[in-house]
């Protein structure tokens, strides 16, 4: 492959309004799993070496679960009333990545069908489950922007590298 054609590589997931919330909050959150799907893109569409994809694949389910806690501490904070269904939600998009890495663990080629169900894993907890909270997050009073800006951004990067 030519330096040409990489850099004009489309991502898998690119974000778009669609896929917000509506709180920046959790859509930065959001922006750092599109970012490591990507990356783990990448990493196969280029050849980076297995241990490369391991490693990111490693800190894509580990910044999942940190931002599936976050989701649910909101969510019994603000007296979520769908809490439950979407915890459960929450637990079966684990055990589907859960049994990812154990495939791919087990000497499986992460295939680009495989980057395929991950992005409609990633998009589906978004679209599915997580836009159908926000509304009630914001009549209870949640911030749809930032009040202070930037230390929360280094915070969840840091956290996703
Ligand atoms: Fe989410
Ligand atoms: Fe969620």
């Amino acid at each position: 492959m030519t330096n040409e054609s990489k850099s004009h590589m489309e991502p898998l997931v690119q974000w778009h309004e669609g896929l917000s919330v509506g709180i920046q909050e959790i859509d930065e959150q959001h922006k750092v799993l599109v970012n490591l799907l990507n990356e783990l893109h990448v990493a196969i569409h280029q050849h980076h070496g297995r241990a490369a994809s391991i490693a990111t694949l490693e800190r894509l389910a580990d910044y999942t679960k940190i931002h599936f806690t976050v989701e649910e501490s909101l969510m019994r904070i603000l007296g979520y009333p769908d809490y439950e269904n979407h915890k459960q939600h929450h637990e079966v998009l684990i055990s589907d990545l859960e049994s990812f890495q154990q495939r791919v663990a087990a000497g499986d080629a992460i295939t680009f069908e495989l980057l395929h169900f991950l992005r409609n894993w990633l998009t589906h907890h978004i679209q599915e489950g997580d836009q159908r909270y926000s509304s009630f997050f914001l009549q209870r009073g949640a911030q749809p922007k930032w009040q202070k800006k930037n230390w929360l951004d280094r915070f969840w990067s840091e956290i996703a590298g």
